[in-house]
């Protein structure tokens, strides 16, 4: 995460996801985090610039999200940009007036009168079509700044070095004519140079790995395969420089999805791996974590039983390497970067290896493995696909202790609404579908008798990286198909549909 030149801190707007997709496109780094986790990504690193989201809140709303307590807003060493919240948020707290003034609320197309000599909007036109949403506005500046554009009320603040910045509107939505060319401005501000080219990052991955091999005596490496965006891409990538030297191992754990299995060797040969080893092992895993229905302890069990599979395979490849698809958002979950709270422990972050134990892709947002895939040539459907945890459905039996017959229940339950999903063309509008058994019983009446049976649990969310989710509303036809589906089920009983956001809730249930 030390490369990353831009920190965007997220307050939940939807085109949060947008303006680092713009800076990729424009060739810069950036990292997508909620304040807390802003917080402590800035106790470790110091970025080139700043960026604040905007979001729904208004900043005099109780528990309405702040700054990250360690965040420099004199723009000292940084340059710092609020958008729409983000200015709101830095002229509430550097003494301006955040208010809701009757007929200055913008919601979609606005002109905007900019000041083009001032940095900010160099080689913007004068009178701009923008695009604006917001209720409350600044509506007196912080002492020392000045406003550079007017749309019938503050669209714009400086500060008088340029460097604490406000843009009332938002320059990332495509509908802001000139909005590429005032953020390509900032990162001018800010002295960032190009260094997101995918082709550039793949090479610079390969060596990483190269460099690490060709010290070693021992050089093969095996990878864990899940045949997800992130293992799989990192399969595609290493292929050609390692060919025979890597070894890709893919784990039945018996937590797998239906037809899961056959997808992930599709999978791994789109992306050109010659050694595919299999271990079937679900009666290990199930015997193991059988034992404990505490969400941590399961996990601590995978892990053990993961782990030790993992040590057979390298001792019998001769491994020197064990390589892994872990992200820069597993490691933050984890409690790895730098303080950050322990929320889960991730199957596969944190283990003591005894031999190199590498995480190419740790300094990587999943947004920015997909845009690697693609310049790899995967399919579509390998860079786009949701994701699924590595302990896989394990997590999805809640407050039972896990069997067969359990997993075989959220396991059908799954193929189950992801085709009902599938048949209402939703696909696109849910990041992850999470469907859980529930350890409650509760009565029910099927036929004429009474049964005394479980719940199942349906959650979809919509996220941008998973730091932070919404919960999905699905449309009351689907949660009836849904509910009807699951409940044919002898044993289930109710349908609870659980549209948690994340804060609070995590994407899964465990
Ligand atoms: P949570 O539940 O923490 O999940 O909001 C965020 C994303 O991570 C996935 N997840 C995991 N992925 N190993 C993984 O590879 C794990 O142990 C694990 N736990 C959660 C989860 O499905 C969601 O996409």
């Amino acid at each position: 995460m030390e490369n990353i030149q831009v920190l965007i801190v997220d307050y939940g707007s939807q085109y949060t996801l947008v303006i680092g997709r713009t800076l990729r496109e424009l060739g810069v780094r950036s990292a997508i985090l909620p304040p807390d986790k802003a917080e402590h990504f800035l106790s470790q690193y110091t970025p080139k610039s700043v960026i604040l989201s905007g979001s729904n809140w208004s900043v005099h709303n109780d528990g309405a999200p702040s700054l990250p307590g360690n965040i420099d807003i004199t723009g000292a060493k940084y340059p710092i940009l609020g958008l729409c919240y983000g200015m709101q948020l830095l002229a509430h707290k550097l003494g301006g007036t955040v208010d809701r003034p009757h007929g200055h609320r913008e919601y979609g197309p606005a002109k905007v009168t900019v000041d083009n000599t001032h940095p900010l909007f160099l080689n913007v036109t004068k009178e701009t079509d923008v695009w604006a949403s917001h209720g409350d506005t600044v509506t007196r500046l912080p002492e020392g700044f000045k406003e550079i554009a007017v749309s019938g009320g503050i669209a714009a603040m400086t500060n008088s070095d340029n460097r604490v910045l406000g843009i009332q509107f938002h320059p990332e939505v495509v509908d802001t004519k000139e909005g590429k060319t005032m953020l390509q401005n900032f990162l001018d501000i800010s002295n960032c140079v190009k260094d997101w080219n995918p082709t550039d990052l793949i090479k610079e991955i390969q060596d990483e790995v190269m460099n690490a091999v060709n010290a070693s005596p021992k050089q093969n490496v095996v990878l864990g395969v899940s045949g997800g965006v992130d293992s799989t891409v990192l399969a595609a990538l290493l292929a050609p420089v390692l060919g025979e030297k890597l070894i890709c191992l893919a784990i039945d754990t018996g937590g797998m999805r239906s037809g899961e299995l056959e997808e992930l060797k599709t999978n791994v040969e789109s992306a050109g791996v010659k050694n595919l080893v299999v271990v079937e092992a679900s009666d290990e895993f199930i015997k193991n974590i059988s034992t404990t229905v505490d969400a941590q302890e399961k996990r601590g069990k995978f892990r053990d039983v993961y782990k030790r599979i993992f040590e057979e395979q390298i001792a019998k490849n001769n491994a020197g390497f064990i390589v892994q698809g872990t992200l820069a958002t597993d490691i933050i979950e984890s409690g790895e970067a730098g303080k950050s709270a322990l929320i889960k422990t991730h199957h596969n972050v944190g283990l003591a290896w005894e031999v190199d134990d590498l995480h190419p892709l740790r300094n990587l947002f999943k947004y920015e493995v997909r845009e690697l895939g693609r310049a790899l040539n995967l399919p579509s459907a390998v860079y786009e696909r949701n994701p699924f945890p590595g302990p896989g459905l394990y997590l999805r039996i809640v407050g039972l202790p896990v069997s067969h017959e359990y997993l075989d229940i959220v396991r059908d339950a799954d193929k189950t609404v992801t085709e009902i999903i599938k048949k209402y063309n939703l696909e696109k509008e849910i990041s992850q579908l999470i469907v859980g058994i529930l350890g409650i019983k509760s009565v029910g009446v099927k036929g004429d008798e009474r049964v005394y049976g479980h719940a199942m649990a349906v959650r979809a969310v919509q996220t941008i990286d998973f730091m932070t989710a919404k919960g999905y509303y699905f449309p009351q036809e689907v949660a009836e198909e849904i509910t009807n589906a699951l409940t044919k089920h002898k044993e289930i009983v109710r349908v609870l549909f659980d549209m948690t956001p994340k804060p609070p809730a995590t994407t899964e249930f465990e």
